[in-house]
């Protein structure tokens, strides 16, 4: 009957498999490595079909690669945007074609109509959180800081670095001697703290070393290491994300804290878009995902166990 084959073609219709462009910045840690495995899981539990652009950290190659998808008519863009700024342009011939964009991880300095939300930590909390865990732990001390910032113009880079300022705000006796871009990278998080070492008395006049993420504190850990000093003990050793390799450190007695960032943004990113295309239920801008801190006092071992397989 007419009415079967209505109900049919209605059914087959909002079964429609949704196909998403995902824009990811690259490849640049170990959280960002298992985002991408977790994305990619979330999506084929879905039945979503993906399609991924990796930029290597160049937003002219995201910005590239968000023009594709929205040439190929998919029905909504993943982006996790490398820097906060720029993006206006790209995100008008999105929004003027009507497929939605969600941020995943990072903010953008752009207007809110732009994107339909954004599923992110809270970045100046992680940083106020690390700054008051080491001004705890260092009590009257007088403590020298190096900071180990993540990509110069990324947000949770701005945000970290404000809110470990707000966290050790009032404490006179830590001071941020010297801080510097290390890119988010193992590589350059070493080759950074070496050279901070070098220029504080061979880090004998360190006290701690702040980290925007665990990879470039891993990369510090082997620089103090290579100087002839014991990182966790003679320098404290403080981070970002909670990848499994932080916390064998942090078995070991080299790294101190860690505040987890979950690498499954996509899960929420999805469930957002789902009920916006079936249901035209408008999310809120903004989804915050958990921080969590973890110290050496959490049995980083098991943690360590636990996290291995979750994308990781
Ligand atoms: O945007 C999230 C940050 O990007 C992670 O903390 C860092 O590891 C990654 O490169």
């Amino acid at each position: 009957t007419i009415a079967a084959l209505t109900a049919c073609l209605a059914s087959s219709v909002s079964a429609k498999t949704l196909t998403v462009g995902f824009s990811q910045i690259g490849s640049e840690s170990g959280w960002r490595a298992a985002e991408t495995t977790v994305t990619k899981q979330q999506a084929e539990k879905r039945g979503i079909t993906l399609k991924f652009a990796d930029a290597q950290q160049k937003q002219e190659n995201q910005i590239k690669a968000i023009r594709g998808f929205i040439a190929q008519g998919v029905d909504a863009i993943l982006v996790a945007p490398v820097v906060a700024t720029g993006w206006d342009a790209v995100l008008k011939e999105a929004k003027e074609e009507k497929i939605p964009v969600i941020l995943l991880d990072r903010e953008i300095d752009a207007p809110k109509d732009l994107y339909l939300t954004a599923v992110t930590s809270d970045t100046v909390y992680e940083g106020k959180v690390a700054g008051e865990w080491l001004a705890k732990d260092v009590g009257s001390k007088d403590c020298k800081v190096v900071e180990l910032q993540g990509t110069t113009g990324s947000s949770p880079a701005i945000n970290r670095k404000k809110g470990f300022e707000q966290g050790i705000a009032g404490h006179t006796n830590i001071k941020i001697v010297r801080s510097q871009t290390g890119d988010f990278t193992r590589t350059k998080g070493k080759e950074v703290m070496e050279s901070f070492i070098k220029a504080e008395g061979g880090g004998k006049d360190i006290c701690a070393v702040y980290a925007h993420n665990d990879d470039m504190a891993v990369g510090a850990i082997q620089a103090i290491k290579e100087a002839g000093l014991k990182p966790g003990t003679d320098i404290k050793v403080v981070s970002v994300d909670s990848i499994p390799d932080i916390f064998q450190a942090m078995a070991k007695g080299e790294a101190n804290a860690t505040v987890e960032l979950t690498p499954n943004m996509a899960g929420p990113a999805f469930d957002a878009l789902e009920a916006y295309l079936k249901d035209k239920k408008e999310p809120p801008k903004w989804i915050q995902t958990e921080s969590k801190l973890y110290t050496q006092a959490d049995d980083p071992q098991k943690v360590y166990e636990a996290k291995k397989g979750l994308g990781y």
